[in-house]
């Protein structure tokens, strides 16, 4: 009898989503009736307004339920191109946008589209946790480019310049950042996209925080800095985050045509369409104006008046500094000084205080925790008082 072989090189290089993984224990204690304070989860708290799951109640009635084009229901496209020429003045067609089962889809199919084995990808460090696996996905190599709460975890021009070989094919560039909430100001992405567009590199431009911005600070669609700009930025972004539609898995990607393309080429043999009767939903979200700004502005008001309060009591605790962020939900405190890994932070802060956090480590950043504010006052309050204690616990 023979063994079966071993699985393949992507599925043993692989690392599964740490993120999800605390989030999904954290929700299994508390099932199990522990008292639970979770910073873990990655989406934000509230339902999806109400026009919203009516659009796609609707759909669903009226028999939306077959295959669409797999770039996704031409309303839909057409709408997401008129969103980009209203909101940032960015002229696409219809053609080049394509609707995925979800923005994670779209970077790793967008990524697909341009990476070849052997060619090199730059990772801003903190980076979002699956940029790195889904370089390995394509068989190309992710290397890393660090930042720290010193330099408010933004990246220099002068430091990507430095690291770009003739392997480099690809930036991923992620502002407002998950996991950090830092915002690059236009400014400084024009120096970054100016280093790109000298070596000629692609940038996969993550902006699916876009909306979620405070204290008057406005997100910068890199593709429209520049025509430069515009024919190597892939633009992801999605409805999970905006609209709090995170299990409805719908992401969009917009690209010069070729590259769309491509795109939606690869996805029509990997996936086909996003859900039908998912995207008449979305296309609600965005032909609704009204109601979509007033949910919207509900869901900023409330994520702001977290950040501010989670914000300054971290800052109270002895042995924690913490950057008030300025984008998504996510603080990123230093927990350097507590001279105890990150992970080993976390474990004992679960096991003892029933808090979960993510561990830097998780981010390629070590001696940091993340924070999702997208959860409830009264959760903030109870869970920064538990780690205020543990954290005093830590420095008899
Ligand atoms: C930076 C970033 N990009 C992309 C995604 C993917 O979002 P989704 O697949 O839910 O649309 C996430 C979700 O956590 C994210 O944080």
């Amino acid at each position: 009898m023979s063994t079966p072989h071993p699985l393949s090189v992507w599925a043993r290089n692989v690392s599964p989503s740490p993120t999800l993984a605390i989030d999904a224990k954290a929700k299994a204690l508390m099932a199990a009736g522990e008292d639970v304070c979770s910073f873990a989860a990655g989406e934000p708290d509230f339902d999806t307004p109400g026009h919203i799951k009516d659009a796609a109640i609707a759909a669903l009635k009226a028999g939306k339920t077959k295959y669409a084009p797999t770039p996704g229901i031409e309303p839909l496209r057409a709408a997401i191109a008129a969103r980009y020429a209203a909101e940032y003045g960015y002229t696409v067609a219809s053609s080049q946008v394509v609707v995925s089962p979800g923005g994670k889809y779209s970077c790793y199919i967008g990524l697909l589209a341009v990476c070849n084995p052997g060619d090199e990808v730059l990772i801003p460090t903190p980076y979002w946790v699956s940029y790195p696996e889904m370089v390995k996905l394509t068989g190309a190599t992710p290397r890393f480019l660090e930042t720290s709460d010193k330099t408010g975890f933004k990246i220099q021009p002068a430091q990507l310049e430095a690291a770009i070989t003739p392997k480099t094919k690809v930036l991923c560039f992620n502002s407002p950042s998950n996991p950090t909430g830092a915002v690059y100001s236009r400014a400084e992405i024009e120096a970054i996209v100016a280093v790109a567009v000298k070596h000629n590199l692609y940038i996969l431009s993550d902006e699916m925080y876009e909306h979620l911005m405070y204290d008057g600070a406005t997100a910068t669609c890199v593709a429209t800095l520049s025509p430069e700009a515009a024919e190597r930025t892939i633009t992801v972004a999605g409805f999970s985050k905006t609209y709090s539609m995170t299990g409805w898995r719908l992401g969009t990607l917009v690209a010069p045509a070729p590259i769309a393309k491509a795109v939606a080429e690869l996805q029509s043999q990997m996936s086909s369409n996003a859900t039908t009767f998912a995207q008449y939903g979305a296309l609600a979200a965005l032909q609704e104006k009204e109601k979509t700004t007033a949910a919207l502005k509900e869901m900023l008001m409330a994520f702001d008046r977290r950040r501010k309060h989670l914000h300054a009591e971290l800052n109270k605790i002895p042995g924690i500094t913490c950057l008030l962020a300025q984008g998504a939900f996510y603080l990123f405190p230093n927990i350097s000084s507590f001279g105890l890994k990150d992970t080993d932070f976390c474990a004992k802060l679960l096991e003892q205080e029933r808090v979960a956090a993510v561990p830097g480590s998780s981010f390629g950043a070590e001696g940091y925790l993340r924070l999702s504010y997208a959860t409830s006052d009264e959760i903030i309050t109870k869970g920064v008082t538990r780690l205020a204690r543990f954290c005093a616990g830590l420095k008899k």
